[in-house]
């Protein structure tokens, strides 16, 4: 038996995204759901459209207390969960404060279990007058975005120190619907793809300014918050209070989250070069971009992508594939990639991690080699902060729908109960001992 041990204060926990797990959202993807296009292509696969309409989802609108209940069960200290923009500004300019209520009450459920929330401001979905605009096709849309930023921030600066401005937007969002055209609007043009990645990243920049302006003003009095620092005293130090809120001495850290995949290359010349761009577009373009605008990076890992068949050669093809989504697993990828974001010399958590398993075989395996590989790449010198599992729900897999399983916890979404698998058992042990045993 080995153990690895995790640096004292490393945060463990999972995420989740609005639109995925609330249920009764009305956005460009709720729109896009029921409308005749997707109906109907749906229908000449064969497939019941009901299956791809988020609807109720897992509810947790209104279950969200019995979700954390169960975050906390498995002593999870950290949840990264998104904000939907369409409840927050469901028309131009007007503010819902019963929704930011809402959000603020989220908040706080997290704190009173001492669970640390680091909030996605954005994660795929915009509201309908936004979409109507061209969304981020619109040359005022960092205007947009920051204006909603703003709001948000300013009524949640003194209980939320972790704030992440964009999901993998310009990685999985700007290709699936600007470029192969999958994801609503389903537009196919690499111009328009250009311009949605640009203003993505000026929406970004200016949110990152707005949000360290609202702090600098009034730096967040996060102390006077009640957290209850994890006790791990039977494995390791607990947590000192100080070590909960990172950095600037404004109490916030902002940063921005990528889809990275490990992307071995072939050797010959015409291979290499493939390789490197779509290397560069996959897992550096917004880095690069937004740099050194971020404060933190976070991380999303999934699998090995191959562009060239000479990658084989580089790492043979690996026996598991990913459930449903067919994905090729490879744990020790999420080194790799850990590697390569070093050069921004950014703190990074893995924001998201983890495999569709309906019937749970796989997922505790999935888990502990990741791990083991993140472990690996800290001793490397690679300041990893936490790691988060995607997800703590089943939930609704966008152009998938309900199929892929991704959950710690199952759904069952008739009747909305949530039943805890065993590997998330196995997961809070690592959680609650800081530390991986492996035979
Ligand atoms: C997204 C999640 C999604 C997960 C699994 C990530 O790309 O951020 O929303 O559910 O992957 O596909």
């Amino acid at each position: 038996m080995s153990s690895y041990k995790f640096p004292h204060n490393f945060k463990w926990g999972s995420a989740t995204s609005a639109h995925q797990i609330e249920g009764g959202n009305n956005n460009d993807w709720s729109e896009w759901e029921v409308s005749k296009l997707r109906v109907e292509s749906l229908k000449l696969k064969g497939l019941n459209p009901n299956d791809f309409t988020s609807g109720k989802a897992c509810d947790s609108y209104n279950k969200y207390q019995e979700d954390f209940d169960i975050a906390k069960s498995l002593n999870q200290n950290i949840h990264r969960f998104s904000i939907e923009w369409s409840r927050i500004e469901p028309e131009e300019g007007r503010f819902n404060e019963k929704e930011m209520q809402h959000y603020i009450d989220v908040v706080k459920s997290l704190r009173d279990r001492g669970i640390e929330p680091m909030i996605t401001l954005w994660h795929f979905t915009n509201p309908v007058w936004f979409a109507n605009k061209g969304g981020f096709l619109n040359k005022k849309s960092p205007e947009y975005f920051t204006r909603y930023v703003k709001y948000v921030v300013s009524n949640l600066q003194d209980k939320v120190g972790l704030w992440i401005t964009f999901n993998e937007a310009t990685t999985v969002y700007s290709s699936l619907s600007y470029l192969k055209g999958f994801w609503p609007p389903q537009h196919r043009n690499i111009l328009e793809w250009r311009r949605v990645n640009k203003n993505i990243i000026r929406s970004h920049i200016q949110a990152y300014k707005a949000i360290k302006k609202i702090y600098n003003h009034s730096p967040a009095n996060l102390e006077s918050f009640e957290v209850e620092p994890r006790d791990r005293a039977t494995s390791h130090n607990v947590v000192p209070r100080s070590d909960l809120f990172y950095g600037s001495g404004t109490g916030v850290e902002v940063g921005i989250t990528e889809n990275c995949s490990f992307n071995p290359s072939g050797n010959n010349l015409y291979e290499r070069i493939i390789g490197k761009i779509y290397n560069y577009y996959r897992n550096l373009y917004l880095l690069s971009k937004a740099f050194p605008y971020y404060d933190f990076i976070g991380l999303n890992y999934y699998h090995i992508d191959r562009k060239s068949p000479g990658s084989y050669k580089a790492v043979p093809k690996q026996d598991w594939n990913m459930e449903y989504m067919n994905w090729e697993i490879y744990p020790k990828g999420i080194w790799h990639v850990l590697n390569q974001l070093k050069k921004f010399r950014k703190p990074i958590y893995i924001t998201e991690n983890g495999t569709a398993d309906a019937k749970d075989i796989v997922r505790e395996k999935y888990i502990k080699e990741h791990l083991r590989w993140v472990w690996e790449a800290i001793q490397n010198g690679i300041e990893v902060r936490g790691y988060l599992y995607w997800s703590l729900l089943d939930n609704f897999e966008w152009a998938h729908g309900f199929t892929p399983r991704f959950g710690l916890v199952e759904v069952d979404y008739k009747i909305l109960e949530r039943h805890i698998r065993p590997s998330a058992f196995e997961y809070g042990k690592i959680c609650l001992a800081n530390q991986l045993e492996v035979d």
